[in-house]
């Protein structure tokens, strides 16, 4: 895989100052699984949201060459000393394809529109956002640099950051990794969705409900990693590579029905996988399965097509057209609040996808 394209060789030094606003994503197609540096043992496709953004404002300031990029890092405004394990690892990755990160120090704040201890992942959103503000700051060197190569590269970056963090660049929807069903698509960045998207799925609701705020038992590093000798690692892939050729079609004519047979079967998919590698383990939890129960018995009884996905983690992800929003949102609050932690709840949306500010 040639990645050379992607180097920033030149070494020039300046001030510079940025603030990007990045998406999160939702996957409908799950990854889990990879191979060598970030790089998906699958293909997936997400929902871009729009509501769940972390706005990400970064200034460079030329420093005396030094070893490795120094930085600060301020979250909500307080320095995180605690977030800098994570961004040194992001930037060990990056520094190869941007070697001048050396030369400069970086004022990094980030404030989350989410809250941070809602049991949302905030990985993807945080790390799309700083690597738009850094490969912001090599356009000034490379103002020929294209919308479309900016935004690759953002994604080739951001992948390295956080996986899915690949996807969270572009919108309404997007697809990472190499599938034979779609034409440029790659393993190392995300690609808008050019298939063809009917409107309903441009305006689809996401609402999630917070099952639990805490912080994962089980890591997503440490889940990806058990798939390496997973017994139905080969089948999973093969399903995973099979629902994004389906999921194609069914995105481009609107066919709700095979929309939710698809997004639920790969939602419990992936959490079989957890359920049968070694060791075994269970994110969701008895709240996640009454949700799933209720949403179920709920579409059976009024024919509204919701539908859930998960992440990897307890909470439930709802999703249904805007046009049932009203009947959707009444149904949660009279049937489904007592099985949020603190009652609580996010309302979201599928969005455009990253954006300057
Ligand atoms: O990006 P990571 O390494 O946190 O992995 C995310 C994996 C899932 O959220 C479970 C699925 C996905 O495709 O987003």
């Amino acid at each position: 895989m040639n990645t050379d394209s992607f180097v920033f060789s030149k070494r020039l030094i300046k001030n510079f100052h940025t603030v990007w606003r990045a998406p999160s994503n939702i996957a409908l197609v799950k990854y889990w699984g990879k191979y060598g540096v970030q790089l998906p043992k699958n293909p997936s496709i997400s929902f871009t949201l729009s509501n769940c953004v972390t706005t990400t404002e970064v200034s460079f300031f030329p420093n005396d060459k030094k070893k490795y990029p120094t930085f600060e890092f301020y979250f909500n405004k307080k320095e995180r000393p605690d977030f800098h394990p994570k961004i040194n690892q992001f930037f060990d990755y990056i520094l190869p394809y941007f070697p001048i990160l050396k030369d400069h120090h970086l004022v990094i704040s980030s404030i989350n529109s989410f809250p941070h201890s809602s049991g949302i992942a905030s990985s993807a959103s945080a790390m799309a956002a700083l690597a738009l503000c850094v490969v912001d700051f090599e356009k000034q060197f490379h103002p020929e640099l294209g919308e479309q190569d900016f935004f690759k590269k953002a994604s080739f970056l951001a992948r390295l950051g956080s996986g899915s963090a690949a996807r969270s660049i572009k919108g309404p929807l997007t697809l990472w990794g190499k599938s034979p069903a779609f034409q440029n698509s790659s393993d190392l960045y995300a690609i808008p969705f050019e298939s063809g998207i009917h409107p309903v799925f441009k305006s689809y609701c996401d609402t999630v409900l917070i099952v639990d705020r805490g912080k994962k038992k089980v890591s997503s590093s440490v889940g990806h990693q058990l798939m390496q000798d997973h017994p139905f690692a080969v089948n999973r892939f093969d399903q995973a590579h099979k629902n994004c050729e389906l999921l194609k079609s069914v995105l481009k004519t609107g066919d709700i029905e095979h929309f939710i047979e698809i997004t639920e079967s790969e939602a419990l998919s992936l959490h079989s996988m957890m359920m049968t590698s070694r060791p075994r383990y269970i994110l969701m939890q008895p709240n996640t399965l009454s949700i799933i129960n209720k949403v179920w018995e709920y579409r059976v009884q009024t024919k509204i097509p919701i539908s859930f996905t998960l992440d990897a983690g307890a909470n439930v992800h709802l999703l249904y057209p805007v046009n049932e929003s009203d009947k959707v949102i009444t149904f949660i609050k009279s049937n489904l609040l007592h099985y949020c932690q603190s009652g609580q709840f996010i309302e979201d949306q599928v969005g455009e996808g990253a954006k300057k500010m």
